[in-house]
């Protein structure tokens, strides 16, 4: 007797809970893309990476990949790949300690063996 008064209840809204199912499915995808879509593919660090190098991967991930993409290949920010053939070490130390237009200082965040470590990253790997 109960189960049949609770079951055309469940069906009546049975039809419901899919699609929104399906929705919030669609909105994680859609989110997923664009992440994805700006972030590029994480970089893999080569296995005789030394120390400094592992340096400057995590403080990329932390303070430089959202605008540079996680494989450096841009998005706020320009392309870091081939920064080495675009500008000098002492160059690029400079844009990364002072900031240049829309990109923030670092040299108040980072301590100078930091901006050595991301730098070198930058330069080495992407
Ligand atoms: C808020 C976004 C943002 C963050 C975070 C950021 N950058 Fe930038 N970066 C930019 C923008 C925008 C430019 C281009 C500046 C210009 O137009 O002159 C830039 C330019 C650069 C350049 C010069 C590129 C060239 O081709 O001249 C370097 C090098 C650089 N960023 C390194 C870094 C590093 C290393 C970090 C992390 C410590 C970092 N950026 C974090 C936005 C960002």
């Amino acid at each position: 007797m109960l189960s049949g008064r609770v079951k055309p209840h469940s069906s009546q809204y049975g039809g419901r809970v899919p699609l929104q199912r399906r929705l919030l499915l669609g909105l994680f995808c859609a989110f997923s893309a664009v992440l994805s879509a700006c972030g590029g593919t994480e970089v893999v660090l080569p296995d005789d990476a030394d120390e400094q190098i592992v340096e400057g991967f995590e403080i990329y991930k932390a303070h430089c990949a959202r605008c540079h993409g996680q494989d450096g290949g841009g998005g706020i920010g320009l392309s870091l790949q081939l920064i080495e053939d675009r500008l000098s070490d002492d160059e690029q130390r400079e844009v990364v300690e002072r900031g240049r237009k829309r990109m923030p200082t670092f040299g108040t965040k980072l301590t100078s063996d930091e901006i050595d470590a991301v730098v070198r990253f930058t330069r080495e790997i992407l």
